[in-house]
Formats: structure tokens, C-alpha cells, sequence
């Protein structure tokens, strides 16, 4: 029998990773029964984007209740402004459903607390969508630390870097508030912390982090003039602005692709709730766009992280040491990059080189998946539809626990960088 699939936010994630895909390729075992949104212009672009949606039932946030009545789904997909995902992951919960859930699973530690205590007096269960472990490098990463190769892991060095493109879009949207996104320590780096917090088993214990907004915000160097409240469509100082002049003309709107700006750009409607195209110098952005920080784990191991939202590249650095070796590995993509260094010319694939403590390296290629996300947005997809695979070495889907352990890092993160202190985190770390 079909399992049947409700989405609370019709966003541009929920389009492109789950309504196209259940629709188009796993019609066989998911049927899309509901969609909740605050904006109907979302149903509007969602059926007229994807027509076999054309007859699915619409519902306003107010109307959670009526739309399980009606459409008695077996689980809720939530794909909507990460602020409000605690509120549909709780209702689902209450009504026992199973809920798949967008990262982060919410903005705050507090949050996701209570989200693990609803989940255990449930039947439902909540999967956090972190495909970036499906990406077949940070798979095989797992693998080589899991396998013992580097023996206990002590060290975990890992910078990431977003470029000019990628980077400045979330200064143009809705994550560029605290109380939207809970800043990009949470909305961008969960996946990271997340990542770390798989490959090495960690259950993180103490976080220490600095952070600036040093690009972006009124007092950003390439600000043409310090004004609020305008918009990149139509900006009269676009051609001052290096960020949006690198991807425009002086007659034509931003050209790079951006789902989001595309659906705004094309129904030249206005969302409800926000403008994919806000200006990048505004001054109510709350949040860093450099990050440093310092986490200890329980297991022993210590990690530090970076993340830079505005650079020529992007990609990141990783390496692992342990105490029978090393493994590293780095990753250069994006639509910014001018000048990409070199790294994936031998063999064309992104590479992974372990190092034995006292000899020798062994260089690992891994094969491409084709796919968002470095590959691994089809593969989660059909772990999600299509359940599990039974014989896996490690768990690779991630639960409720997951999206707690790297929100709490990501709120840790940013609430050191506000007061300078020490977060501990053993008081509630499961
Ligand atoms: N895993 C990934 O790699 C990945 C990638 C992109 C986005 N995401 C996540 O997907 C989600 C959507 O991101 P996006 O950038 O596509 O967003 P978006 O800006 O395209 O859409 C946000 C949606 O939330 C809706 N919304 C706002 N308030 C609401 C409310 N109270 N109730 C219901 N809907 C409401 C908006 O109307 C809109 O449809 C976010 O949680 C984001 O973090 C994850």
C-alpha cells in the first residue's frame, strides 16, 4: 500500500527534493495527499510547476488539524522557514504520524529538546534530512573511521568555505535574522556539525567560537551607501555593487540560477512572507558571516571548525587524525569559483588520502553520484521512500537525536561568539 505524504511548506526544497520527486519518481509507494503553506502563491507555482499536483488538497498553517482529517497521511514532510518547523514536527508527533523533516530540525537547543520529549511519548518517529552524509565522500569518510584505520579519533580540522554566489544568498533571504534560521551556525553549519558528529560516533560536550560579520551588513567594505530597505531587482547602485554586478548586467536582473529568485522573478508576484532579493548591506541582519570554533567530545576527540560566507571558492578542507593515522580530503565547487585549484585533476574525482601513522599513503578515489548536494540528495530519497537498506556497516539516516546534537552545537556556537564564555553541554546531551 502507497504511504501517504503531507508537506507543511511549500518551499523551493520542498519542490525540487520532495513533491517532483514523489510524484515523478517514487509514484509507486508515495502518494501526495496535502500541502500547508502560509502563502498561497506557493500552491499556485508548486501545480503549475509540477501538474500532477494540480488536484492536491491546499491548507493554511491554522488548518494542521483539518488537513490530517481530511487527508489522513502516515507522515508530514516539513520543508518550511526553519522557525516554524518545531511547531509541525510537535503537531505531527501528537498525532502519532511520522515526520521527515528538513535540517535544521529547529533554531534552538530548547527546541529540539522538546521535540526528543514529544517524539518519546509518540508513535511517530522524525527523520532529520541530512543528505550530506549520503554524499558518496563523506559515506566513504564514515567508512574509513568506522573500519579503525586511523584508530581512535583525536583531531577533526575542518574549514568550510561559501562563495560570493552561494554565500550572499542567504544574506538576501529570510535566514539572514537569528529568529528565522537561528543564524548560519545553525542553518548552514548543523550540516557540518552533524557530519562530525557521525564520522567520528561524537557526542559533543563543550563548544568555545568567535564570529563577525565582517561581508555583509551596513558596514560590509563593497556597501555602495548606507541605506535600508532596498532590493537587488531594479537596484538603482546595482552596478556599485560588486557582489551582484559580478553575475548582471546594467539591463538585466540577476542572472545566476537561484530557485528562488527564478520563481520571484518569473511571477513577478510578491511572497507573502518575504523577498528572495533583499539587500545583503541591510541593517537587520543579526547574524556572522565568519565563524570560528572549538568543540570537545566525549569520546576525547577535539574539533575545529570555520566557516566563511564570502569567498572566491567554495569547497572545504577536511582532515581527520587519530592515533594510527590521518585522512584527508578536500572538495572545490561552486559558481563562484574564478580560479579552482587543482585538486580534482587526478582521475577527476574528488580523493580522499589516508596516511598510516609511520608510512606510506593510500589515495582513494570515490566514484561521482549524480544529484544535489555532492550526489547525495537521491540517495537519502530513497532510503526515505523506499526504507532502508538492511545490511548498511553504520546507520546513515539521520533521527531527532542527530538534529539535536547539531543544533546544540550550532546554538552553542553562536551564543559564545555573544558572550565569549565556554558552552557546556553535558547537563542535557543524550
Ligand atoms: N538539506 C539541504 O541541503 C537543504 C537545502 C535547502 C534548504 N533546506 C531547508 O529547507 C527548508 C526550506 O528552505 P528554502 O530555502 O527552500 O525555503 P523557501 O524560502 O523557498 O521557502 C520557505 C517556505 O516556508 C513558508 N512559510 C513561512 N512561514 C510559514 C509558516 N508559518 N507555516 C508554513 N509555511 C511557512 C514560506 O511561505 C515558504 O513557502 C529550510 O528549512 C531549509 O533549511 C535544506
Amino acid at each position: 500500500m502507497k504511504k501517504r505524504y503531507a508537506v507543511c511548506g511549500v518551499s523551493s526544497r520542498a519542490l525540487a527534493m520532495y513533491i517532483r520527486p514523489m510524484v515523478k519518481n517514487f509514484a509507486h509507494v508515495a502518494e501526495f495527499v496535502g500541502m500547508l503553506d502560509i502563502d498561497p502563491l506557493r500552491f499556485q507555482i508548486c501545480k503549475e510547476d509540477i501538474p500532477e499536483t494540480k488536484d492536491v488538497a491546499t491548507y493554511m498553517p491554522d488548518e494542521f488539524d483539518k488537513m490530517i482529517a481530511e487527508q489522513k497521511p502516515d507522515a508530514i514532510i516539513v520543508t518550511s522557514m526553519d522557525c516554524t518547523h518545531k511547531n509541525y514536527v510537535i503537531l505531527a508527533l501528537k498525532n502519532d504520524l511520522d515526520v521527515i523533516c528538513e535540517k535544521p530540525m529547529t533554531t534552538n537547543t530548547a527546541d529540539a529538546l522538546e521535540i526528543r520529549a514529544v517524539e518519546k511519548q509518540s508513535k511517530g518517529k522524525v527523520i532529520c534530512t541530512f543528505n550530506y552524509r549520503y554524499n558518496p565522500v563523506h559515506t566513504k569518510v564514515k567508512d574509513l573511521v568506522n573500519s579503525g584505520k586511523i584508530g581512535r579519533v583525536t583531531h577533526v580540522d575542518l574549514t568550510w568555505y561559501i562563495d560570493i554566489a552561494h554565500g550572499s544568498s542567504y544574506f538576501n533571504r529570510w535566514n539572514r535574522k537569528r529568529e528565522n534560521s537561528g543564524s548560519l551556525s545553525i542553518h548552514k553549519a548543523s550540516h557540518h556539525f552533524d557530519l562530525v558528529n557521525w564520522w567520528i560516533s561524537g557526542i559533543p560536550e563543550a563548544v568555545h567560537a568567535f564570529g563577525a560579520l565582517n561581508h555583509y551588513g551596513p558596514n560590509g567594505v563593497f556597501n555602495p551607501s548606507k541605506k535600508d530597505g532596498r532590493h537587488c531587482t531594479g537596484c538603482p547602485e546595482k552596478m556599485q555593487c560588486p557582489y551582484k554586478k559580478r553575475w548582471t548586467t546594467r539591463n538585466s536582473e540577476v542572472a545566476i540560477k537561484d530557485d528562488h529568485l527564478t520563481a520571484f522573478q518569473t511571477t513577478r508576484k510578491l511572497f507573502t512572507t518575504y523577498r528572495p532579493d533583499m539587500c545583503i548591506f541591510d541593517s537587520e541582519i543579526n547574524i556572522h558571516d565568519t565563524i570560528v570554533a572549538n568543540v570537545r567530545y566525549k569520546n576525547g576527540a577535539l574539533l575545529n571548525y570555520s566557516a566563511n560566507f564570502s569567498t572566491p571558492y567554495e569547497g572545504y578542507h577536511l582532515a581527520i587524525n587519530g592515533t594510527h593515522g590521518r585522512i584527508e580530503t578536500r572538495e572545490f565547487v561552486g559558481m563562484g569559483a574564478m580560479a579552482l585549484p587543482p585538486v580534482h585533476e587526478d582521475g577527476g574525482t574528488q580523493y580522499i588520502d589516508y596516511f598510516p601513522i609511520f608510512e606510506g599513503r593510500e589515495r582513494i578515489h570515490v566514484p561521482k553520484n549524480d544529484g544535489g548536494h555532492g550526489g547525495g540528495d537521491p540517495l537519502i530519497l530513497e532510503d526515505i521512500f523506499l526504507g532502508e537498506v538492511p545490511d548498511r556497516k553504520f546507520d546513515i539516516l539521520a533521527k531527532s537525536v542527530d538534529g539535536l546534537r547539531s543544533i546544540s552545537v550550532g546554538d552553542a556556537v553562536y551564543n559564545s561568539i555573544m558572550d565569549g564564555e565556554v558552552k557546556d553541554l553535558t547537563s542535557f546531551m543524550e
